[in-house]
């Protein structure tokens, strides 16, 4: 739910200390002779960090911070992450969804657009119908091409029925975010990245699917599920694991670039 500061805002309980307009990001505090807040202007975008902030909770916020994952724990989430490509057949429960899909209600977006609609296509058999057949449909006419290919085993036992895609995963998230979001980029990626190790960290098997965003133009039954004024961000495919990975990550190439005066 959005959070508008002229609606939370209680009578009285402003101090006039000023830390609400010291962190707002767009200057939209409006305060009185005496210091004390007496609205907010159009520029507000909803952030709540007045509320966040405000040493007198003066914006009436029910939840206090609780401390957050430590930095080991967080670390240890990132070195056990791994793509899932072998998954149970059976959708996940409306209970597990709805906590998996629970960080994107805390996500950030460029200048508080907010306005993410996650998809969730339910059913392997679903998620065949509507990515995976409509390919080996595409593609049965140049089959014949394949087999001179270096891929044609590969493409073979796709046609046969294996599916390399979405791996016969039970679910399918779809992220779309409104186009006249400031940043719809990256607030979906962000928004799949936070439910992708939420996944991790409820021992569920989780795969970013490049391949369906890349063909989610051509795939007329996936175009249907799209809200009006969106456009598609980010796809990841997520159940129970049949198998967990044993050890870490190997480390990836990465550099730091160090500056100073
Ligand atoms: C944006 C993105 C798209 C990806 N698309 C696919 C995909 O379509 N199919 C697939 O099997 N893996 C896909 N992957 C998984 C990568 O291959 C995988 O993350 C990488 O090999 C590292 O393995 P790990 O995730 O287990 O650490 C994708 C990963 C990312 C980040």
């Amino acid at each position: 739910m959005r959070f508008y500061p002229e609606k939370s805002l209680l009578p009285g309980a402003c101090t006039g200390c000023g830390t609400c307009s010291r962190v707002c990001p767009s200057r939209a505090v409006v305060t009185g002779p005496d210091k004390r807040v007496t609205g907010f202007l159009k520029t507000c975008i909803g952030c709540g960090h007045c509320g966040a902030f405000c040493p007198v909770n003066a914006f009436g916020l029910e939840n206090t911070v609780q401390p957050g994952a430590s930095p080991e724990k967080l670390m240890d989430l990132f070195r056990s992450r791994r793509s899932c490509r072998l998954f149970m057949p059976g959708p996940l429960t409306e209970g597990k969804l709805k906590q998996l899909l629970e960080p994107v209600g805390f996500a950030p977006t460029g200048t508080n657009s907010q306005g993410v609609t996650v998809v969730a296509v339910q059913g392997v058999e679903t998620i065949q119908d509507l990515v995976v057949k409509p390919v080996r449909r595409f593609l049965r006419p140049f089959a014949w091409l394949a087999k001179r290919s270096a891929l044609r085993d590969y493409i073979g036992d796709f046609m046969r029925g294996d599916d390399p895609i979405t791996r016969r995963a039970p679910c399918l998230l779809l992220f779309f975010v409104p186009r006249k979001n400031a940043t719809p980029r990256e607030d979906g990626v962000i928004a799949a990245a936070m439910v992708s190790l939420n996944a991790e960290a409820m021992g569920l098997g989780c795969l970013w699917n490049g391949v369906v965003k890349v063909l989610y133009p051509f795939l007329t039954g996936l175009r249907k599920l799209k809200p009006g004024g969106t456009a598609l961000q980010a796809v990841l495919c997520v159940g129970e694991r049949t198998l967990a990975p044993l050890r870490e990550v190997p480390e990836r190439d990465f550099e730091t670039v160090l500056t100073s005066h």
